[in-house]
């Protein structure tokens, strides 16, 4: 037991509902339950959700009323361009669930970070998010980045919960808690039938960073 106002918030996450936020048919849609607890834990008065997709963390805050500025590609904004960040902010709460790389691909918008035609250009763009949301990210702010680690079909196993934290570590981020590490009820590779002999991944991670005072 700990004074945790959400116990149920540990290193292992495995709610199997998503909550009625978002749209599950969107791809890369994520559950609005750890969302939720995650700002049920932090209390932040202000969200920032720079790739929004179906408008998840939007919809939980409007449930908990909590002001939210949500974006994306999709609506024209660029997450990886620091223009987009002059005169916003500070926000205490961040939240990013950003493409693992190519695994999906959302638009053909050239900044579409999935559409990033090599690993190392990917993680040039990755590391120009990390540092916009870090500029942003108010003294006491937290900053949640959900991402999970794959299989590329030519650069092999991508660790990119790894790469998260290396991008953080050099904006001068430190992480704030444990590793959530989230099951993945409905990743395809649970239940689809592949010829190759391989490792089924069925979790992503979400790291919560902390300005380094
Ligand atoms: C994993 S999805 C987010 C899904 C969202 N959490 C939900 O529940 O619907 C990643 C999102 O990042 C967006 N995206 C990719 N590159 C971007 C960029 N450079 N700037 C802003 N958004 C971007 C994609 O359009 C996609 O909606």
């Amino acid at each position: 037991m700990t004074g945790s106002p959400v116990p149920w918030l540990t290193s292992l996450y495995h709610k199997s509902w998503r909550g009625n936020y978002g749209d599950s048919r969107y791809p890369g849609n994520c559950s609005g339950e750890l969302i939720k607890d995650l700002l049920l834990y932090f209390r932040p008065k202000t969200v920032f959700d720079p790739m929004t997709g179906s408008g998840t963390c939007r919809d939980v805050c409007d449930e908990l009323d909590i002001p939210c500025k949500s974006h994306d590609i999709r609506f024209g904004f660029d997450a990886c361009d620091p223009k987009n960040y002059e005169g916003i902010g500070p926000f205490d709460f961040i939240w990013i669930h950003p493409p693992y790389w190519r695994q999906k691909e959302y638009t053909d918008d050239l900044r579409d970070m999935s559409g990033a035609p090599t690993l190392s250009y990917f993680l040039h763009r990755y590391q120009e998010l990390i540092e916009n949301c870090a500029k942003v990210l108010a003294d006491d702010g937290k900053l949640a980045i959900l991402m999970g680690d794959y299989s590329d079909r030519e650069a092999g196993f991508v660790p990119l919960t790894f790469h998260t934290k290396r991008l953080c570590f050099g904006a001068r981020l430190r992480q704030a808690s444990t590793d959530i590490i989230r099951f993945s009820h409905g990743a395809s590779s649970s239940h689809k039938v592949y010829r190759s002999s391989f490792i089924p991944g069925l979790h992503d991670t979400c790291m919560v960073f902390e300005k380094v005072r």
